[in-house]
């Protein structure tokens, strides 16, 4: 049933000329595809109005440092990464626009939400994803973490993260007052690194490397969760979302599913033993 629908969405939106390198395959047929599609779609100044709607390419990022070494940049942090970056990275002082940032490849900071809810029954859980906008610079159409937003320069992580929680998921007023601060606090359970390039049609070549804080919490609610619980603020940003079971998203990750965003071994490892599956 998911997949039909994942399969329907691709086709009624296009898809992105995704090619990432971590872990994200696709076949050339389906790339070429999704290139005529992505054309058609990116042609009418009403599109080029969605893109600016989509993100703000003048956002102000902190830059951080760099990890230590290659072989840290699709990892969890530790404490031997050292004090600069454990318990949380530290920025440089250098703040530089969105559209530079995913230009240069500097590490910069996001926040990821997952929210889930337990399925006693099935000793499973279940997993809220979203499906990003056709209009994204990065993963356009792909499906991902249920929420998920950059730090502005010199904000605070839990800040931001109630913040996107209103504007992605929170548009028919279902998260408001839902959630206090030391709620989302006590949902923080690591940071990872993340390096990944693509390409999209409209915003061409990116190399995007963040810091993600990982917030993993629980759905407030005692009735089934469902996709229409949820609704962003602006469409141009999520375009809708979808419900699937944790082990099938811990399966679907490890296997490199060309229909969600890719996340690096570690994370998906780290995931897996928070949902316990
Ligand atoms: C968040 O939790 C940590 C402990 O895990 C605590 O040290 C910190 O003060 C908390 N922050 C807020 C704003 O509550």
């Amino acid at each position: 049933m998911l997949l039909q629908n994942i399969l329907i969405s691709r086709l009624l939106l296009g898809g992105s000329a995704f090619t990432a390198r971590n872990g994200g395959r696709q076949s050339s047929r389906l790339i070429h595809h999704q290139n005529k599609m992505a054309m058609n779609a990116a042609s009418s100044d009403e599109d080029s109005g969605n893109y600016k709607l989509a993100q703000d390419p003048s956002e102000l990022f902190d830059i951080y440092p760099a990890p230590p070494t290659k072989a840290h940049f699709n990892a969890i942090i530790g404490p031997d990464w050292g004090d600069d970056f454990f318990p949380a990275p530290q920025p440089t002082g250098k703040v530089k626009k969105r559209s530079q940032v995913h230009k240069d490849g500097d590490w910069h900071r996001s926040m990821h939400l997952w929210i889930y809810q337990s399925d006693l029954a099935n000793d499973n859980v279940r997993v809220l994803l979203q499906r990003r906008s056709p209009y994204k610079d990065t993963h356009p159409n792909m499906l991902d973490v249920s929420c998920a937003g950059h730090v502005n320069a010199g904000d605070d992580i839990l800040e931001t993260t109630m913040r996107e929680m209103e504007e992605e998921l929170g548009g028919n007023g279902n998260i408001k007052g839902r959630y206090s601060l030391e709620d989302v606090n006590n949902s923080r359970m690591f940071t990872v690194t993340s390096a990944i390039e693509g390409e999209t049609e409209k915003h061409g070549k990116y190399i995007c490397r963040e810091y993600q804080d990982v917030f993993i919490l629980k759905w407030k609610a005692d009735a089934p969760m469902e996709s229409h619980d949820f609704a962003p603020m602006a469409k141009e940003e999520v375009s809708g979302f979808d419900i699937i079971d944790g082990q099938e998203l811990i399966l679907k990750l490890r296997k490199g599913d060309e229909e969600l965003v890719p996340r690096s071994g570690q994370y998906i490892d780290a995931l897996a033993k928070v949902f316990g599956c």
